[in-house]
């Protein structure tokens, strides 16, 4: 009997096939598949699909480097991540590949479509060509001295020394990262789709189902800014699907053929199930529902080009997209250097994934929010919740009941008021689950699970046990653990598929939604095993050595400048020799100054920088600074720092830049910002 009855096609975003599954993955795989197994045990057709995304610059050059093919490369990387996904329990319906005969099918049909309507625009762009390559280099793939402070060794899009945003044709010096080669202008003629036509569309989209707040207030800023025709094609050479008529010289961009990717799994999906009707999912007036879950940094992808296109090739859009935030472990962004960049076979190689899925679960809620993997938080958590509350029910009632009463449950129920307590919450808790609201489903189950401990400590079956006459109500108490244990599994279930199914075999019953109201009375259960094991401090601590060891392998294999922990010598002046020498009015001219820094946040659409409210003793400042790869803004807040405080105000893209802070460090993780000594106060000069 079926509580519900609707058709659901549910997806996570598709992991690029050239690196690990990581634990700031797992977040979002676990948040899909909990969703689905909920939606399944609700009686819906729910059908969740993946697949590893798999074209693009990236993958092909890091496949050359291993010497493969980039064939050969996804079908390891396949092979890994499905075994990641499989270990943590996560339970696609399929798990498919970009790189397939059903992606290529759709990605033409889908372009074709558009070409037709006319939603397709080309024109010439001029573009930075490695000329030992021979091939176009995407933004990333050059590096050259900032135009604007003249740092050296510059991403091509952006300084990270002083936050500049620039073209890579303003680079002084650039270089091919590929080759070395210092690349020249070449023309191309790219492919745009013509998302400007979209607008109304895309604003009736965003105000006619439930979007997220944060995501709708995203797209109105995207409108208002106006909306651009996207570049979707690349010049070979490329991995990726060749775009129809081009005569194998044009490929569709990763991100054209990404998204169709989930039409692709679900189509490879059909053919293998006879229940399920492409069509029926796809088609424009489509009674289905369709969700996909993703993280903060592909909202665009997803908001705007995806059901753009959907709606240009005459598909349905989907009902709605799901935004989670990014995972910080102990309240800093993952680093490899801290052990903190943990792969999901490494988690796996110590601990239980329930535990990591109880965690995440209970934490969670429908908003963007990053979420803090606190480790020692997390240990702790899964230790009193999993073991000292839930499991706990089970371990001081099931003895009695196996020893004392042939392993069969009473006849009667001891206190109905609780257990119809216990049954109701099925309302509320399933709309926690709907919702994505999980933390607070685990937080009422929890509460529940006080009560039901609560009840078995007022009565203490072990005492009553003991006296005379009391042999029915110790039998009846006993159960009663057992019918709240139950319950309290079956709306854990989706969380926690294994320990559901152990349960299920000590139950010798089957935990579903539609029977919580039955009661197991008289019911013949099986010996109580051990359920869960407590975390052990020292498999956090073998993780973080373990993840730490990867690195170090990693650096070995690809040798670059390390201390000499020794000595301290390094080859850092070699890398950047001292500058000419100044005379003391030239260097005195620099104003530097202790600066407390007031106020720090993220900006939004910038991926390095941070903006900061710096505090010189009454007057402040404010200064952006490309430091967001190292910081994060709530651990700056209220820091000392040193500025340069006569530097001339600059306009950035995102707004008047008066001053910097001074840093050491090569960027990305490795960016140091310098403090003072304690007992330095704002405004003092520096000398
Ligand atoms: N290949 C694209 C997605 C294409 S979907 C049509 C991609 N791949 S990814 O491997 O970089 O990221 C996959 C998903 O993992 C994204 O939703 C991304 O937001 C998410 N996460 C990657 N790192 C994350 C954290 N540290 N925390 C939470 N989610 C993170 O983007
Ligand atoms: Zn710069």
């Amino acid at each position: 009997m079926a509580v519900e009855n609707r058709k659901i096609l549910v997806t996570s975003a598709l992991p690029y096939a050239n690196g690990s599954i990581h634990l700031g993955h797992m977040l979002e795989h676990i948040q899909t598949d909990i969703w689905a197994r909920f939606q399944k045990l609700r009686g819906n057709q729910c059908i969740a699909v993946c697949a590893d995304d798999t074209h693009g610059t990236p993958i092909m050059l890091k496949a050359q480097k291993l010497g493969m093919t980039p064939e050969e490369m996804i079908a390891k990387v396949s092979e890994e991540h499905q075994a990641d996904f499989a270990d943590f329990l996560v339970n696609y319906d399929n798990y498919h590949s970009t790189h397939s005969e059903e992606n290529r099918k759709w990605s033409s049909e889908i372009y074709n479509r558009l070409n037709d309507s006319g939603y397709i625009k080309t024109r010439v762009i001029e573009q930075l060509f490695d000329p030992e390559k021979q091939m176009f280099l995407p933004d990333r793939f050059v590096t050259g001295t900032c135009p604007k402070c003249k740092a050296e060794d510059q991403n091509g899009d952006n300084c990270e020394v002083c936050g500049a945003t620039y073209s890579p044709v303003e680079l002084i010096n650039p270089k091919s990262v590929v080759s070395g080669a210092t690349p020249v202008m070449k023309d191309s003629e790219h492919y745009f789709f013509d998302l400007p036509q979209f607008k109304q569309v895309l604003q009736e989209w965003t105000t006619s189902g439930a979007l997220q707040s944060e995501m709708a207030n995203k797209l109105n800023e995207w409108f208002e800014s106006g909306l651009q025709q996207w570049d979707i094609s690349r010049d070979a050479p490329y991995f990726g699907f060749e775009i129809p008529g081009t005569d194998g010289k044009k490929f569709f961009y990763v991100w054209l053929d990404a998204p169709i990717g989930y039409m692709g799994s679900f189509d490879n999906l059909c053919q293998k199930r006879d229940d399920l009707d492409f069509n029926e999912y796809w088609n424009k007036d489509s009674k289905t529902e369709l969700y996909h879950f993703i993280g903060k940094d592909i909202i665009y992808f997803h908001s705007l080009f995806w059901p753009a296109m959907l709606h240009g090739a005459n598909l349905r859009k989907p009902t709605n997209v799901f935004a989670h935030g990014y995972v910080t472990v102990n309240g800093a962004k993952m680093s490899k250097s801290r052990g903190t960049f943990i792969k999901a076979r490494t988690y796996l190689d110590h601990l239980h994934p329930e535990y990591l899925r109880y965690y995440y679960a209970a934490k969670l809620n429908d908003r963007i929010d990053d979420i803090d993997l606190n480790l020692e938080d997390f240990a702790q958590r899964v230790n009193s919740d999993m073991v000292g509350k839930l499991v706990n029910i089970a371990s001081r009632t099931a003895g009695f009941i196996a020893k004392r009463f042939d392993g069969k449950l009473a006849d009667g129920i001891e206190n109905p008021e609780l257990l119809a307590e216990f049954q109701n919450a099925q309302t509320s808790i399933a709309a926690l689950f709907e919702g994505r609201e999980y933390g607070k489903a685990i937080r009422e189950v929890m509460a529940l699970a006080d009560k039901a401990n609560a009840y078995i400590a007022d009565m203490a079956p072990w005492s009553m046990a003991k006296q005379e006459g009391m042999e029915q109500k110790t039998h009846e108490v006993c159960s009663m653990g057992i019918h709240l244990f139950r319950i309290l599994m079956t709306y854990l279930k989706p969380v926690l598929p294994q320990m559901a199914a152990n349960v299920e075999a000590f139950l010798n019953a089957e935990l579903r939604w539609d029977n919580i109201n039955d009661t197991l009375t008289g019911h013949e259960i099986n010996k109580f095993k051990a359920l869960i094991q407590r975390i052990e401090p020292a498999k956090i601590e073998a993780i973080i050595e373990a993840t730490k060891a990867d690195l170090a392998a990693e650096q070995a294999a690809e040798p670059q400048a390390e201390a000499d922990v020794s000595t301290g010598a390094n080859d850092e002046l070699a890398k950047d020799p001292i500058a000419d020498t100044i005379d003391f009015d030239t260097f005195a001219k620099t104003d530097l100054r202790i600066a407390r820094i007031a106020k720090a946040e993220h900006v939004d659409g910038a991926k390095k920088l941070i903006k900061m409210t710096l505090d010189l003793g009454g007057e402040t400042r404010q200064v952006f600074s490309g430091i967001k790869s190292a910081y994060k803004p709530e651990d700056l807040e209220g820091r000392l720092t040193i500025m340069v405080a006569n530097l001339a105000p600059r306009k950035m893209k995102f707004g008047m830049s008066e001053g910097m802070v001074l840093a050491a460090g090569p960027g990305g993780e490795d960016i140091y910002l310098l403090s003072p000594d304690d007992g330095a106060i704002p405004g003092q000069r520096v000398m």
